[in-house]
């Protein structure tokens, strides 16, 4: 009892991140099980017609409505705030969900936005489509030019939005240069953080006020699930969660437990992880038939220096050029044996995508151009396989080509 007593008054030394992980989420009073909880209800119960006004009445109350909250997604959120080093988090039913809901909660018709030239897809589209349909003006930027940001800058500029590093072509926004632009003019600030893991890079030191995820990837780690988490202040948890509730982007109980799972290994994946994709992009550098490797953890990046004062690991995401065009770079990709032939990122196992073909569906050959991705242009998700495993499959796929 004692050292339970001690942990609620918060007596006890400050965990690492591989304890917190694991206990930061403890509730040793209310409940006895060691695994946690599933709170498997949409709906919970007061004792007394008090108590239910005290439920209706409290933000965020975990234990209302779930799509209110849920102490499930409770539990996550205590992890996540901790991870990132802000007061709070709030968890949502996918990562676009947390982008667009944060985006959503801070700028009305008449205000003006900040955001990159590159983005993942689906956050473009919010930029480029979404808010100019309600009044929002939005200017994209190059992300790793710090005076196109402070020229962007308006009088009623409310939010600069950044990715770092940026899906695909892994190009680094200076997150301490964003976050003090931004703080002197009174701008709030978003950084997805989805490519980098708070074990890899954490944009609230830098002075970033929100950190947004999609937990689809590194957080839950398994591709199983789906969801996204927002992490901030109390004061604009507590804004965005107001609108949260009106957009609907929930979580469901089941997701938010395996996402509980999965953070219980974060760390301990994130290393395995990082050490494997450093060694295989090094061996891709290497390989004849590879034209150009992009991985912020190689002295080849153009923006390795600003890589290795911002983050502590490279992450999984390793984007490579195949000499030749369309053909050649679709013979290596079918010819590879070990990773999926599949979207998403950051899980357990290895992905691999040719990135031409998975847009030519949804952008224009203008667009990808754009976006800096021409058609020999390969993704890979570097999992926690053995690195010799990868590094013979690729070997033997780049003879077929
Ligand atoms: C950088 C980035 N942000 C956001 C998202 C969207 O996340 P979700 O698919 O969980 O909605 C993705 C998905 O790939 C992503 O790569």
């Amino acid at each position: 009892m004692g050292k339970d007593h001690d942990r609620e008054n918060g007596n006890v030394e400050a965990m690492r991140t591989e304890t917190l992980v694991i206990h930061g989420d403890d509730d040793r009073t209310n409940d006895y099980t060691v695994a946690p909880p599933i709170y498997y209800t949409a709906t919970f119960r007061a004792q007394d017609s008090d108590e239910f006004a005290e439920m209706a009445g409290t933000p965020r109350h975990p234990q209302y409505y779930t799509r209110y909250g849920n102490p499930g997604h409770q539990r996550v959120e205590k992890i996540m705030a901790e991870l990132e080093g802000t007061e709070t988090a709030l968890v949502t039913g996918s990562g676009m969900g947390a982008i667009a809901t944060a985006v959503l909660s801070l700028v009305g018709a008449g205000d003006h936005v900040i955001a990159q030239t590159r983005h993942y897809m689906s956050t473009a589209k919010i930029m480029d489509e979404l808010l100019p349909r309600f009044g929002v003006q939005v200017t994209l930027v190059e992300q790793a030019d710090i005076h196109a940001f402070e020229q962007a800058i308006r009088p009623n500029t409310k939010l600069i939005m950044v990715e770092t590093p940026a899906n695909p072509t892994l190009v680094l926004t200076d997150l301490a240069a964003v976050a003090k632009l931004a703080r002197s003019h009174g701008i709030l600030t978003i950084a997805d953080n989805t490519f980098a893991s708070p074990i890899n890079q954490r944009p609230h030191d830098w002075g970033i006020d929100m950190v947004v995820h999609s937990a689809t990837k590194y957080l839950g780690g398994h591709h199983d699930l789906t969801a996204g988490v927002i992490c901030t202040s109390h004061d604009l948890a507590e804004r965005i969660w107001h609108t949260h509730i009106s957009i609907g982007s929930v979580l469901s109980p089941m997701d938010g437990w395996l996402l509980l799972r999965g953070l219980r290994t974060l760390p301990l994946r994130m290393e395995r992880i990082n050490a494997n994709a450093l060694a295989l992009a090094t061996f891709l550098e290497q390989q004849p038939q590879i034209e150009r490797v992009y991985y912020p953890g190689l002295p080849s990046h153009p923006q390795h220096e600003l890589a290795k004062s911002q983050m502590r690991g490279f992450g999984a995401v390793i984007a490579f050029a195949v000499k030749g065009g369309y053909e050649e770079t679709e013979r290596f990709v079918s010819a590879l044996q070990l990773p999926f032939n599949a979207v998403s990122l950051g899980g357990v196992d290895s992905l691999v995508v040719h990135t031409a073909a998975m847009w030519s569906g949804v952008m224009s050959e203008e667009q990808m151009k754009v976006a800096g991705i021409p058609a020999n242009f390969v993704r890979f998700s570097v999992g926690i396989e053995h690195i010799d495993d990868l590094k013979s499959d690729i070997w033997k796929a780049l003879q077929a080509i």
